[in-house]
């Protein structure tokens, strides 16, 4: 596991957007694994600049997004499609085609699920996944608890997760109950893995998904063995992780 140490969001932002863009570039038919949330803004931002300077050719790219609210179309402004479409895809060469979000406006939760495990499986693979972290250290919209062998699934939120996603939403009235997420063998199946962690909000779930122990009450703690994990974090992130500091 590499752990970079950036000074702010938007130094966090510049090193992720560096290494996806690394595996654009040596491999342009990549398959990326792509999260929502406050965290990857910036990372998309910078992408999106460097397309525009031209150095950055999205035409070959396949996208497979972690995660939906059950129930939300994709027009919908707090569908993570939409969010994807405005903060991403609406703005490089990237063919729609070629990228995939589950279909939260499927009822039915098995088809929804076994219809996303095949389209990542015929992929061919996911070669660099991009993960944010929750505050109760959720990654996609694996809760804790979730069993680690799990692949897409449909999944009830935590009140915590509600909590921090209301923000997004007029009212927490409104925020979904239920999301179609990858499972946490979906993502320990990419080949590497991109975390980006922010603030000091965050200190503490870091420390603990990096020393603390692999369990599924911590479900990002099982990146301990994965074997191409890079952390990007900011200083504030880092502030529990005295060995760093
Ligand atoms: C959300 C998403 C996750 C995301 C996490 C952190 O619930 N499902 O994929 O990583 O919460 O979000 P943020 O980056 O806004 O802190």
């Amino acid at each position: 596991m590499i752990i970079y140490r950036a000074k702010d969001y938007q130094d966090m932002s510049r090193k992720a957007a560096n290494i996806i863009s690394a595996q654009i570039i040596m491999k342009p038919n990549c398959v990326l694994g792509l999260a929502t949330g406050s965290s990857p803004v910036g990372t998309y931002r910078q992408l999106i600049e460097w397309y525009n300077k031209g150095d950055l050719d999205f035409s070959h790219v396949t996208s497979i997004n972690l995660d939906e609210y059950k129930g939300l179309s994709p027009e919908n402004d707090q569908s993570y499609r939409y969010f994807m479409n405005t903060n991403l895809f609406n703005h490089v060469n990237i063919d729609k085609a070629h990228t995939f979000v589950p279909n939260g406006l499927e009822v039915n939760s098995e088809k929804a699920c076994t219809d996303y495990n095949h389209i990542i499986a015929t992929s061919g693979g996911i070669d660099l996944q991009l993960l944010g972290l929750g505050h109760n250290g959720h990654i996609g919209f694996n809760e804790p608890g979730a069993a680690f062998e799990r692949e897409t699934h449909c999944v009830d939120l935590t009140e915590s997760t509600i909590e921090a996603n209301k923000r997004f939403f007029a009212s927490e009235e409104e925020v979904p109950r239920q999301a179609y997420t990858m499972g946490i063998k979906n993502i320990m199946q990419a080949k590497k893995i991109l975390v980006i962690v922010s603030g000091a909000d965050k200190a503490q779930i870091l420390e603990k998904v990096l020393h603390g122990p692999i369990t599924p009450e911590v479900p990002a703690s099982i990146l301990q063995l994965h074997n191409d994990v890079t952390i990007v974090a900011d200083e504030a992130a880092l502030s529990c992780l005295t060995e760093l500091a």
